[in-house]
């Protein structure tokens, strides 16, 4: 059994958890924020696989507190998947401490629309920005669930950044 938990704000992170949910046999799609309902949620299942977007170049609090409330002791498995207008990432090490127990066995970032509108001169991404990172982000998946069911490890440093570390 697979366990995909996802946290999104405006969309992104949930069309990549769904996609993973669709293609990954015996997979079950659970969103983080009814899980912070119920804290000490002890995690019983093979493989986990966390979905969200990078926030101000970190993991969102609400992810951050699911999984430092929970109990991934009998996990065998860990993949990350974050989301990302572009800016260069380095945190995924945040989520290995978070698990105690264990470590990410692979994790993967995805460009995706901006939803930052805080952002000087922000402008909502067109239809074909989005159909172009649609067509790039689903061969990607492609990948990721190749590794996923091989139960690889895939620890890769940022590669596929836009803008560089600030
Ligand atoms: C408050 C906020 C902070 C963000 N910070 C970053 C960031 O540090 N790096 C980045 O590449 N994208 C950042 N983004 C963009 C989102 O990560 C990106 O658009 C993501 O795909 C949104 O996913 P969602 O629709 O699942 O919420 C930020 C967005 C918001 C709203």
């Amino acid at each position: 059994m697979i366990h995909i938990y996802y946290f999104s704000g405006t969309g992104n992170s949930l069309f990549i958890a769904r996609k993973l949910n669709e293609s990954l046999a015996n997979s079950k799609l659970i969103p983080i924020l009814n899980i912070l309902k119920n804290p000490q949620n002890k995690v019983d299942v093979e493989k986990v696989i966390f979905v969200f977007p990078v926030y101000a170049l970190t993991i969102p609090l609400p992810v951050r507190d699911f999984l430092a409330s929970s109990d991934f002791s009998s996990v065998q498995y860990f993949a990350a998947v974050a989301t990302r207008l572009g800016l260069y990432f380095n945190d995924f090490k945040r989520i290995d401490k978070l698990l105690k127990t264990n470590k990410l066995n692979s994790y993967f970032l995805l460009n995706m629309g901006s939803n930052d509108v805080k952002i000087k001169n922000y402008s909502c991404p067109s239809e074909e920005k989005i159909q172009a990172l649609e067509i790039l982000n689903l061969s990607e998946i492609s990948r990721i669930i190749k590794i996923i069911i091989n139960s690889e490890n895939s620890r890769e440093i940022d590669s596929t950044y836009l803008e560089p570390e600030c």
